[in-house]
């Protein structure tokens, strides 16, 4: 057997880590199965129960998980849809949004929200971001309206609500619409200035969301949903998910199909029940982070606004100064921990969106952001073994 003394400092170390990353769960960035194998007595016979009554498509858990959903946020619709991006289509056509329309979004977000507007051809106009939460600069919104804008969509970025009051004001005032992208902040709690909480998806006049199995509140394939607390938009877009039917077999209005199928509904219907709890197991997860970075003068983390229910950490993610962000990728993947950056690519420079239109100098954050962030795993399942390993690992290489 080799003797301790016959190891070298970096022969130990290989075999500290060996050890410790052999006896430690593996570290995924997010752990479905972990959550799966905690919900499995209820998923499964729930799964069963809709394969034995075969009410696959708009069966009664659809309906249920609905009214659940419904009563969960506070708002007066929920249409569940098949995905994210859908929801943000169909919230879109059913506020009657026309080719040439401008709709304002951030910069610095996934891709589907600038991919739907540009799909229903009116035309994107993209702004940038905050440097400290990374949501929708409110100064670039009211730069950025001409007569034709007709919309304005706020991403509620990695987990957190955009300005949601001061985007509210803008929009009051120039008679815009807000369709609220909540695809990251499902369970997030907006306060007002004057105290008062909404939901977050539930303050615009209409919102998105996705059930992607990442998310917060994600099902087992694809979903979605879109909310309003307007009776007759929430009655329009009804429709428009189902062909454009208000009646049996009479298309009135050009539509699509876009449904949640009921095993997805059962799945999100266990989920929501243990919502709260997963996005405080998020919470927590991101305090001990922070606790173990808040000497390192090279890593900001998260900005939280005031009030603790506002975050909901669909992901962790630091903005790093003057360290070597590949170097780290590559040496925390070498250490088996799994890592993202979202996102590397401004969407204003991705050749789909590319428009002359653009200024640089109006992306002075978003340019630097997708440099600096990199984002570390955030799951329910995290555990505090797990998030020591990896910010020990962090801080060792920032350290050199
Ligand atoms: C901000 C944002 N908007 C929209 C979507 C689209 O959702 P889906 O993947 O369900 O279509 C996503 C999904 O990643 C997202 O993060």
């Amino acid at each position: 057997m080799l003797k301790y003394t016959s190891l070298t400092k970096f022969h130990w170390l290989t075999f500290t880590n060996f050890v410790i990353s052999y006896s430690m769960k593996k570290i995924q960035m997010v752990d479905l199965k972990g959550q799966y194998i905690g919900i499995k007595d209820a998923v499964n016979p729930a799964i069963q129960e809709i394969l034995e009554n075969t009410s696959f498509i708009n069966g009664p858990k659809v309906h249920e998980f609905q009214k659940n959903l419904e009563n969960y946020l506070g708002v007066k619709h929920v249409i569940p849809c098949a995905n994210g991006t859908d929801a943000l289509q169909i919230a879109m056509m059913g506020l009657g949004l026309k080719p040439g329309d401008e709709v304002i979004t951030a910069d610095f977000t996934f891709a589907a929200t600038v991919e739907v507007i540009a799909l229903l051809q009116l035309t994107p106009v993209l702004v940038d971001v905050n440097p400290d939460d990374f949501n929708i600069d409110v100064d670039a919104i009211k730069k950025a309206i001409t007569p034709k804008t007709k919309a304005i969509v706020p991403v509620h970025l990695f987990g957190q609500c955009a300005n949601m009051e001061a985007i509210m004001d803008i929009a009051k005032e120039h008679n815009l619409y807000v369709i609220e992208d909540n695809a990251q902040a499902i369970g997030a709690t907006y306060t007002f200035s004057n105290g008062k909480k909404a939901k977050a998806g539930t303050i615009g006049h209409v919102a998105s969301t996705s059930f992607f199995p990442s998310k917060n509140l994600g099902c087992y394939g694809d979903g979605g949903a879109i909310f309003t607390n307007n009776d007759d938009l929430a009655h329009t877009i009804r429709g428009i998910v189902n062909h454009g039917m208000y009646e049996r077999y009479h298309h009135d209005v050009v539509g699509v199909n876009s449904r949640l199928d009921s095993i997805q509904a059962a799945v999100l219907d266990i989920k929501l029940r243990k919502l709260d709890s997963y996005n405080n197991a998020r919470r927590e997860a991101a305090k001990k982070y922070n606790e173990a970075f808040k000497h390192i003068d090279k890593i900001t983390t998260p900005y939280e606004y005031g009030s603790s229910d506002n975050h909901v950490f669909h992901q962790y993610t630091l903005k790093l100064k003057d360290v070597d962000r590949d170097g780290l990728v590559a040496f925390l993947n070498e250490n088996n921990i799994p890592c993202g950056v979202y996102y590397p690519i401004p969407l204003h420079k991705q050749k789909a969106y590319k428009d002359d239109r653009y200024n640089e100098a109006d992306f002075e954050v978003t340019n630097q952001l997708v440099k600096d962030v990199i984002s570390l795993p955030m799951h329910t399942e995290l555990d505090d073994e797990q998030i020591t390993y990896i910010s020990e690992k962090i801080i060792e290489f920032i350290n050199g």
